[in-house]
């Protein structure tokens, strides 16, 4: 028997369908790496495998049992099941160690000691031991997040579900709260996390869920999922992770929204500081030296600025991609962008730009190292 059974599984909220038939099955000790574009039924799957949401219909089957049956005994179902969501919400007005006490000993009827003692192993397993007797406040967002599952894990739980557990998390952070997961994962804990870290999906995960139009759109091994997707839809979401793309298409563009985009893009892709703050100028460089002031010239209010950029995670070089062809339309021709680099630009460029080409689709390529 499958730990985890769910049968035509669906959910409705007047006017939407967030799941529409969802199967799965999985088994003790799995790791399933949730993904998929925004609104397309991942968090109400998690909600509703814990019954914070009532299914409208389909089976729900943990170790065998209804969680669906009105008969159902929810909250011991519910005590083989912690949750850890994005915003690590703990207790401010307890301390650490109180905070993974309180649940143990109200809802397992642990001692007071004994939940102290379990509290102090917890937080050794997450790596804040010495945090014990502090405020949540005093701690680092990650380290909040470590506590957070520290404390799921306080009801001894079968099951661990995560929805976006470092999304609100500064990249820095990211990766401590992902090893503590991926430490779990080693320990054998089964664990269903939503997430857009697709790193963690592909190195920490058994399985990948593909949610999409609320359904399970695809799922099998990282490999499988990540080298060799079945169908479009999945394989254009990874390539859209994988890729960075940005339009203007006014001169008014929001110059503040590109960067930071890009910056998270490269963070996502673990590009160091230097290859990001070199991708950023060159961004930089060409929109608001070149291509707008080109725009601008000539009265063009709504230009084609097609970029893209593409770097393997880590990698040491990125290329950035111009389209030259959607800018000829808009009335910029490649001969105008090429030979309107004044000799600062040139310089600025030639140092980051390793080599650079205009493919056969009429694309600048821009690579930078
Ligand atoms: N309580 C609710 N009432 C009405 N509609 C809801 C409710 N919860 C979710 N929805 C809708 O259901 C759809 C799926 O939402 P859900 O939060 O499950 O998506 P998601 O895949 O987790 O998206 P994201 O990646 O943005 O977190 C969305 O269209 C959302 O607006
Ligand atoms: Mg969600």
């Amino acid at each position: 028997m499958s730990l985890i059974e769910v049968k035509h599984l669906r959910k409705e909220y007047p006017g939407v369908v967030p799941l529409k038939d969802v199967n799965a099955t999985v088994e003790e000790g799995e790791v399933i790496s949730i993904i998929g574009p925004s609104g397309t039924g991942k968090s109400t799957l998690i909600r509703c495998l814990n019954r914070l949401e009532t299914p409208t219909s389909g089976q729900i089957l943990i170790d065998g049992v209804d969680m669906c049956a009105s008969d159902v005994d929810l909250p011991k179902i519910r005590q083989k099941m912690g949750m850890v969501f994005q915003n690590y919400a703990l207790f401010n007005h307890k301390l650490v160690v109180e905070n993974l006490m309180m649940a143990p000993m109200d809802l397992l009827g642990m001692s007071k000691q004994e939940a102290y003692d379990q509290a102090l192993d917890l937080l050794k397993l997450v790596g804040l031991k010495d945090k014990a007797l502090s405020w949540p406040h005093e701690l680092s967002g990650g380290q909040r997040q470590r506590v957070a599952i520290a404390r799921g894990l306080a009801m001894k739980p079968k099951i661990l579900l995560f929805d976006e557990p470092t999304s609100a998390l500064d990249p820095q952070m990211v990766s401590e709260v992902l090893s503590v997961i991926t430490n779990l994962a080693e320990q054998g804990l089964t664990m269903l996390v939503v997430t857009h870290e697709m790193r963690f999906a592909r190195d920490a995960s058994t399985r990948v869920f593909y949610m999409d139009q609320g359904e399970l759109w695809e799922s099998g091994t990282p490999k499988q999922i990540f080298e060799n997707p079945q169908r479009k839809e999945t394989r254009d979401f990874i390539f859209r992770v994988r890729n960075w793309n940005w339009e203007i298409h006014s001169i008014d563009y929001d110059y503040h929204a590109m960067m930071s985009s890009l910056q998270a893009f490269c963070a996502r892709q673990f590009l160091g500081r230097h290859i990001t703050l070199a991708c950023q100028l060159a961004l930089d460089e060409i929109t608001s030296t070149i291509l707008v002031p080109l725009a601008k010239k000539h009265s063009v209010e709504d230009p084609n600025i097609i970029y893209g950029l593409s770097a393997g995670e880590g990698s040491e070089e990125a290329d950035l991609l111009v389209d030259m062809q959607k800018l000829a339309e808009s009335g910029i021709s490649e001969h105008e962008i090429m030979t309107s680099f004044d000799d600062i630009s040139k310089m600025i460029l030639e140092n980051i730009v390793v080599r650079d080409y205009v493919d056969e689709d009429g694309v600048l390529h821009l690579v930078i190292g």
